[in-house]
């Protein structure tokens, strides 16, 4: 089934995909809520509409925003979110958030997104972390029956590796992975990436820009706020930020900018250009104001020649 790309009952998907994490407000210092939807409309209106959200971006305000936004123009936007996490208070007092991809959690948390976002139906509904402790087939089934039911249209799966996505294919229709990729991180290249051409599925890019790396604006001892999870580089997912990684990338990022003036495109632009030569990617791009999401379009004009491609392998790799 072909579904990204096409318009589906008149929603057309962007290629560039809007990631709401950051305008959730939790994890990457403040945001104002009023800048974050005029930003979001103004990707509408600049030819966006692909937007991915999850309940854990910001305690359910990312999602709240999205369906303020997505009044009145729910059939022209493709929304993506997640479920299958659930917050755990540890015996030290503190809050965690654990794959939970029970059946009861599932019903409970697609309610309240639906509630959230204001909407009667999730245009791609993604299993966010691999659970091992339920039961596969409990938690594909049971993604499967809100499908049937018409509550989601699509099924997408989130940081799954190659058995985990072989196995959770047994119990359902997945369309979509969504896992970390960028010039960074290369992992998938080796297997993910072969098997989603090979099953005609699509692949999602998260942390396109390496969290903002890829912008060219940080430096070292960047005053990065107190709730900014990049001041600790903490992350389930990368060490990016850990000072002497973070120092590395710096130096590559200056080589970065060399090359996309060859281009005349921004850094940011070049990086998201690198992932949109897979014609089955759609890079997931965050932002917080309306000059980056401008930053970040026009890299659908940016053209990545043969030459540069390897200039930028011999950099990252
Ligand atoms: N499935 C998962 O587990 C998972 C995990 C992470 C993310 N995601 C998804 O992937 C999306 C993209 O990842 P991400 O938002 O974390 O990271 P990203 O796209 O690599 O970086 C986005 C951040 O970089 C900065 N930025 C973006 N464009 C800029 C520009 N042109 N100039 C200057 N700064 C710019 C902004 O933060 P500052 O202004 O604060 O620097 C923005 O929030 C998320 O929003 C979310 O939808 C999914």
């Amino acid at each position: 089934m072909n579904v990204f790309g096409y318009t589906v009952n008149g929603t057309q998907c962007s290629r560039l995909v809007f990631g709401a994490w950051a305008i959730g407000g939790a994890f990457t210092g403040k945001v104002d809520d009023k800048e974050s939807l005029n930003t979001l409309a103004f990707a509408f209106e600049n030819g966006i509409s692909f937007f991915d959200t999850a309940p854990v971006y910001g305690n359910g305000h990312s999602e709240w925003l999205l369906g303020q936004f997505a009044q009145n123009k729910r059939t022209k936007i493709f929304i993506a979110t997640k479920g299958g996490i659930s917050w755990k208070t540890h015996s030290s007092g503190q809050r965690v958030m654990e794959p939970y991809g029970s059946s009861k959690n599932l019903k409970r948390e697609l309610e309240a997104s639906l509630r959230r976002l204001n909407t009667d139906y999730i245009d791609l509904y993604q299993l966010h972390w691999p659970d091992p402790k339920t039961d596969i087939a409990e938690t594909f089934e049971t993604l499967t029956q809100f499908q049937t039911e018409g509550s989601i249209r699509f099924i997408g799966v989130s940081n799954f590796a190659l058995s985990q996505l072989k196995q959770a294919k047994k119990y359902a229709e997945i369309i979509a992975l969504q896992n970390q990729y960028n010039l960074l991180s290369r992992e998938v290249e080796t297997e993910l990436l072969p098997f989603i051409e090979q099953e005609d599925m699509y692949f999602l890019s998260y942390g396109s820009l390496a969290y903002g790396i890829f912008t060219g604006k940080f430096y070292p001892s960047y005053p990065f706020a107190e709730n900014d999870w990049r001041k600790t580089g903490i992350s389930p997912t990368n060490n990016y930020f850990i000072p002497s990684n973070f120092e590395h990338h710096l130096k590559q990022v200056n080589q970065l900018k060399v090359l996309a003036e060859e281009l005349h495109c921004s850094p940011a632009q070049l990086a998201i250009a690198w992932l949109l030569r897979h014609p089955r990617i759609y890079p997931l791009v965050g932002a917080k104001t309306i000059g980056q999401i401008k930053d970040n379009i026009q890299a659908l004009q940016v053209n990545v020649t043969s030459e540069i491609e390897k200039e930028l392998d011999h950099v990252f790799t």
